[in-house]
């Protein structure tokens, strides 16, 4: 097989290239990816010279572009995760997120549905996220049959891609695959998201910005658990199905800061209660959904799924990671980021 892996070079994808490049080498896996800010081909440095691998540089809103590449490389399948992936991001450049996450996904859409030309073993997974379900209050879970509520520009574009999806396999019978999963986290995240932001501040005592009073509750995956239920979903679901992924793992962010802080103060050798003097509480998040919550009863029932780490085993291989990376963690923080970052906390 052939697989297209769209955004391979950001946080998630790089993790699913690796699991795909490592543990199917009769598989031809091309990594297509734009190399925006997020993306960064060091995530794979491991695994760029293994023969079953391929980097192509590319923008999926670029529709000529795409087809050149199916024309050329004859996909069998597509697993699509470039996106621009940061709510707040999305609330200062919604443009952005609608081109990328909306207009990229149709161009791929319509490049599959002209190669495959109705070829139903070919497959066209989409990874969404579980924010197109909206927010919860202080009960209750997100489960396949909820209905969409977006509240970001993010979520908005996100809820868009996953319709364009459903409507190829209804209106054309596209052989495509949606799954939602909740907040992830581990190696190779870009620090703009929540825990890399907090680790590289602690460890450069800096303030550590918390969102509101820090209410607010996330549901975190161990990545390397989202790109085993990926491997596990793209090969077995059926058509047209739709999976919720999760770790059944709720944190209040001011909690998960805490818990953070208490990890880096002993790995960093300071004294107990340090880091937690780094607590900022700063303007809450327009918008800013209270609590996501997901059911994946259904991918534990049906494919055997199930989360493998405990949050804090992962918060603390996490951070180790981040501290023994120091110079990724340096390049990915320095030009660009520094723009972003004062325009974000000053
Ligand atoms: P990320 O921002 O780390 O990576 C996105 C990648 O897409 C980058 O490598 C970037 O260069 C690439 N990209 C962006 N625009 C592109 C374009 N126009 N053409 C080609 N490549 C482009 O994102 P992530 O956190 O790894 O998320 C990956 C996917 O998973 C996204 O679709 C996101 O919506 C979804 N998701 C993320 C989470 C999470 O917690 N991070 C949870 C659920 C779902
Ligand atoms: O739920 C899945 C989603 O999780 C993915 O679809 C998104 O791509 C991903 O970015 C993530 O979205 P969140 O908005 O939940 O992640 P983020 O790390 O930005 O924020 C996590 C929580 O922490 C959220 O309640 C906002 C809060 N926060 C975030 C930042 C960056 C803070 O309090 N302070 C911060 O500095």
């Amino acid at each position: 097989m052939n697989i297209i892996i769209t955004g391979g070079a950001g946080f998630i994808g790089s993790h699913v290239v690796r699991r795909f490049v490592n543990n199917y080498p009769q598989y031809h896996i091309i990594n297509l990816d734009k190399l925006t800010y997020a993306g960064n081909l060091a995530n794979l440095s491991d695994i760029e010279d293994q023969v079953n691998y391929e980097f192509v540089k590319g923008d999926i809103t670029d529709a000529a572009f795409i087809n050149e590449l199916f024309e050329r490389v004859k996909p069998d399948a597509v697993i699509h995760l470039a996106a621009e992936s940061h709510v707040d991001r999305s609330i200062s450049n919604p443009l952005d997120f609608v081109l990328t996450n909306v207009v990229g996904t149709v161009n791929l859409l319509n490049a599959a549905r002209k190669y495959w030309e109705g070829d139903s073993s070919k497959r066209f997974y989409h990874v969404s996220t579980d924010e197109v379900y909206g927010a919860l209050g202080e009960s209750g879970m997100f489960t396949e049959e909820t209905k969409y509520d977006p509240h970001s520009p993010y979520s908005a574009s996100k809820a868009s891609s996953d319709h364009f999806v459903r409507a190829y396999h209804d209106t054309y019978g596209l052989n495509t695959v949606i799954s939602n999963c909740s907040n992830n986290y581990g190696s190779h995240h870009f620090p703009e998201k929540l825990i890399p932001l907090a680790i590289h501040n602690i460890k450069n005592n800096k303030p550590v910005p918390v969102y509101g009073k820090g209410e607010n509750v996330r549901d975190w995956l161990w990545v390397e658990d989202h790109a085993r239920a990926i491997d596990v979903i793209f090969h077995q679901a059926k058509a047209g199905d739709t999976y919720n992924i999760g770790g059944h793992n709720e944190w209040k962010n001011i909690d998960l800061i805490r818990l953070l802080c208490n990890i880096m103060d002993r790995k960093l050798g300071r004294p107990a209660g340090e880091s937690a003097k780094l607590i900022t509480f700063v303007k809450d998040r327009a918008g800013h959904d209270l609590r996501y919550a997901i059911d994946s009863t259904k991918l534990q029932k049906d494919l055997g799924w199930v989360p493998s780490l405990q949050f804090e085993e992962g918060l603390e291989k996490t951070v180790d990671w981040y501290l023994a990376n120091e110079e990724w963690l340096n390049n990915v923080t320095s030009g660009a980021y520094q723009e972003y970052y004062n325009k974000q906390y000053s």
